[in-house]
């Protein structure tokens, strides 16, 4: 397979791509720390200036890739492969304290699969050798078929050989109801590769922190959490888990022990459908109810689009603002066809 060099710029980093392999790809596997969070051309975080050179754009989304930015020579470097040797520009950033490890492929062998709620699977896999990576992170998993499907990590860096997933199943999904809610059981080998995203925990921030989370977005959300209570707790976490209904509010026993054994971590479970003997309504509500000011936090939120939409919003009333503390979206639009269920803030 023919192989280009890809300059980036401004650190003048060269680097070796092939022609089947994505940009951002190449560099992640060489420790080059760049702007991702979907990693399918959907989300626009990837955006980078090609300087020189000619990729094939791929499969990028309208949305996320505007034809005028094309024609100015912005790429979705998660889906767009080299043709000739590139020089690209890229925000090579990240927080200080976060580590940068590089993405490996990793084979599993399936430890233990189970029913934690009403379409929502515990997925352990057993790694042929550890991964290193951040709390708030995620996999990608090989689905039967050649396809791959992002999914957050819910464990912790200090046990990489067995990582633990949440999964959700989608109706008529390949990897969920194709595969993982039908197929796939304990003992079964899969593939991945890891680790990715920007979604992760900043240990120097040292303020208050809020994790706000629906669904299977409690997952990057509990990593945290665990993280935390394993360096012995040095932040006050509250976390806000936003459910349908009392069945849906998973790992509520261990959420429940943690705030009783510790004096820094506070439990608020939303459930926006049942009538129950807690707190009901959307995590977005609750929030703006408990935190009419909400400066001086620090919040990581994870969910549906919507859900973190509306939460982003409470939260600048609440006078929390993106860029000052906190977030940064990476969501699809809710126009995009097939716009994931998912996205991620921090
Ligand atoms: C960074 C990131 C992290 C994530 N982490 C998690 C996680 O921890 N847990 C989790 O549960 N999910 C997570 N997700 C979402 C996950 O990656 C998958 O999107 C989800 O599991 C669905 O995958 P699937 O293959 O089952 O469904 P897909 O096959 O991708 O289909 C998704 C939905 O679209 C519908 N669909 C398929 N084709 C079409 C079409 N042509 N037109 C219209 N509709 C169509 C399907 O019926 C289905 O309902 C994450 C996503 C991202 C981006
Ligand atoms: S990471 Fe490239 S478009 Fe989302």
């Amino acid at each position: 397979m023919t192989t280009h060099t890809i300059r980036v710029e401004p650190i003048g980093a060269e680097i070796q791509c092939r022609e089947d392999q994505t940009v951002l790809d190449a560099c992640l596997r060489e420790g080059i720390w760049l702007p991702h969070a979907c990693t399918h051309g959907t989300c626009g975080t990837c955006k980078a200036q090609i300087l020189d050179g000619e990729v094939d754009l791929g499969d990028a989304s309208p949305y996320a890739l505007l034809e005028s930015e094309r024609d100015e020579g912005a790429a979705l470097i998660c889906v767009a492969q080299p043709r000739g040797d590139v020089v690209l520009e890229g925000e090579v950033d990240m927080d200080e304290g976060v580590g940068v490890h590089p993405v490996r492929d990793f084979r599993a062998r399936v430890d233990s699969l189970e029913e934690i709620a009403p379409d929502v699977r515990r997925l352990v896999l057993a790694l042929d050798e550890p991964m290193r990576f951040n709390p708030g992170q995620y996999v990608l998993l090989d689905v039967p078929g050649g396809q791959q499907r992002p999914y957050s990590i819910a464990s912790t860096p200090s046990n990489g050989s067995l990582i633990e997933l949440h999964l959700k199943r989608s109706e008529n999904g390949i990897a969920t109801d194709g595969w993982v809610f039908s197929s796939l059981k304990a003992g079964d080998e899969v593939t991945l590769s890891g680790p990715y995203g920007r979604f992760s925990f900043r240990p120097l921030r040292t303020q208050p922190i809020l994790l706000l989370g629906s669904g299977t977005g409690l997952a990057p959300l509990k990593a945290m959490i665990r993280h935390i209570d394993e360096d012995g707790g040095e932040y006050q976490v509250t976390l806000y888990h936003g459910v349908a209904t009392k069945d849906d509010l998973y790992d509520r026993e261990y959420f429940e022990e943690l705030e009783a054994r510790t004096d820094w971590f506070t439990y608020r479970p939303a459930l926006s459908r049942d009538d129950w003997n807690g707190r009901s309504g959307r995590v977005p509500a609750l929030l703006a109810e408990d935190y009419p000011r909400a400066g001086g936090n620090v919040a990581y939120i994870c969910g549906s689009p919507d859900m973190v939409s509306d939460t982003m919003k409470a939260l600048m009333k609440a006078r929390l603002f993106p860029g000052t503390s906190t977030a940064r979206t990476s969501s699809t639009p809710p126009t995009a066809p097939r716009a994931p269920t998912w996205c991620a803030v921090r």
